[in-house]
């Protein structure tokens, strides 16, 4: 039989999310806090050869998909030519990438052409003053173009991750749900998650409420199946094109569902985005352990990977930023 990844709780884990740079051009309030300078060592960063063995071993092991992240992911020197080394791992059947769209247009034809399949892109605000006191830049008209370049190169779909925080963008989800359905792109509402310091200090609302509400208001319809590999639950609209999502971290748990696992730019593995447990693959990788032990390695990581995350009872614990691991 094929290998296969199963946690303790019987989760199947088959989906891998890289942060292949933990730095960033914006500071989204929920993110990075201003002037951060807790960034990790260049000499630490994993090569593109050392990521793609790494990534390779996990698809022995079964893992199917994979989302580069960041940081931001477009930051990284060669992303492209990383991506096409990635998608090119024999078993590896869905390659995804995060990012917040500043780069995009420069950026979105080649990652297409290295075979990048799906874009997901932060976008909290349609408003140029909103969006610059959210992400500390005011450069909305770059990620718009970029979106636009990205529908252009062909991805489909194209989802818009907008964390909503009460107060300060609230007032555009509808304004967004509009945007989405003319663009054809896939709008998710995601409530804000303590993860450091920054995550901490963001005052979110409850999504599920509010996702029921813009569903009727728009009459979308629940998807049953879903879409996507992720905890996100969608509406979608009758005709096609359009669809709407909630991501509820905090309202309502999903962990019963994950399927995945993180490993940052220093090869270390996060087993929960919402706890600390962690394994330091790169450094065994860089200590001369073969593909045999390092496989080892990983199937014993993931026999240690914690039931949930615990936002909600232990707000306080979480001490990574939320840029080391690509949320
Ligand atoms: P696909 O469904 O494959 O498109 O990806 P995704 O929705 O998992 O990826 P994305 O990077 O766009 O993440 C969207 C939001 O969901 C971010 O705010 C993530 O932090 C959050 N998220 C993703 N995975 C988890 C998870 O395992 N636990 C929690 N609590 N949040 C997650
Ligand atoms: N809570 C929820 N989502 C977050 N993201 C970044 N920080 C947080 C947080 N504290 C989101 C970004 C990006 C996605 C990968 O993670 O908006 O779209
Ligand atoms: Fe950068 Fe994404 Fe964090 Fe914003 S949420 S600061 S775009 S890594």
């Amino acid at each position: 039989a094929a290998p296969a990844l199963i946690d303790p709780f019987g989760r199947r884990i088959d989906y891998l999310r890289v942060s292949v740079t933990d730095r960033c051009d914006l500071r989204c309030t929920y993110c990075l806090p201003k002037g951060f300078k807790g960034f990790e060592e260049p000499a630490n960063w994993l090569s593109h050869a050392e990521m793609s063995r790494l990534v390779g071993l996990f698809v022995q092991l079964g893992v199917a998909k994979l989302r580069l992240t960041g940081g931001e992911p477009l930051l990284r020197r060669g992303i492209s030519e990383l991506a096409g080394r990635l998608a090119a791992l024999p078993g590896l059947r869905d390659l995804s990438l995060s990012s917040n769209g500043t780069q995009l247009a420069r950026h979105a034809a080649e990652l297409k052409a290295a075979g990048v399949q799906r874009l997901n892109i932060s976008l909290d605000s349609l408003d140029e003053g909103c969006f610059a006191r959210i992400t500390g830049r005011d450069c909305l008209a770059d990620v718009l173009d970029g979106l636009m370049a990205a529908k252009q190169a062909g991805f489909a779909p194209i989802k818009l991750n907008m964390v909503v925080q009460a107060g300060v963008n609230e007032v555009e989800v509808e304004r967004m749900v509009a945007f989405a359905i003319e663009h054809g792109f896939v709008l998710r509402l995601i409530e804000p998650m303590p993860i450091g310091d920054s995550g901490r200090a963001t005052a979110g609302i409850d999504l599920s409420q509010l996702g029921q509400r813009l569903a009727q208001r728009f009459a979308l319809i629940p998807e049953l199946k879903g879409q996507g590999a992720g905890p996100a639950r969608y509406w979608t609209a009758p005709q096609g094109g359009m669809s709407l999502g909630v991501i509820t971290p905090m309202s309502q748990h999903f962990c019963a569902a994950c399927n995945r696992v993180r490993l940052s730019v220093d090869g270390t593995l996060y087993l929960c985005l919402g706890q600390e447990d962690k394994v330091a693959l790169g450094a065994q990788l860089r200590a001369g352990a073969t593909d045999a032990e390092l496989r080892a390695a990983i199937v014993a990581a993931i026999a240690i990977k914690p039931e949930r995350h615990e936002f909600n009872t232990a707000p306080s614990k979480i001490i990574r930023f939320m840029s080391q691991t690509g949320g």
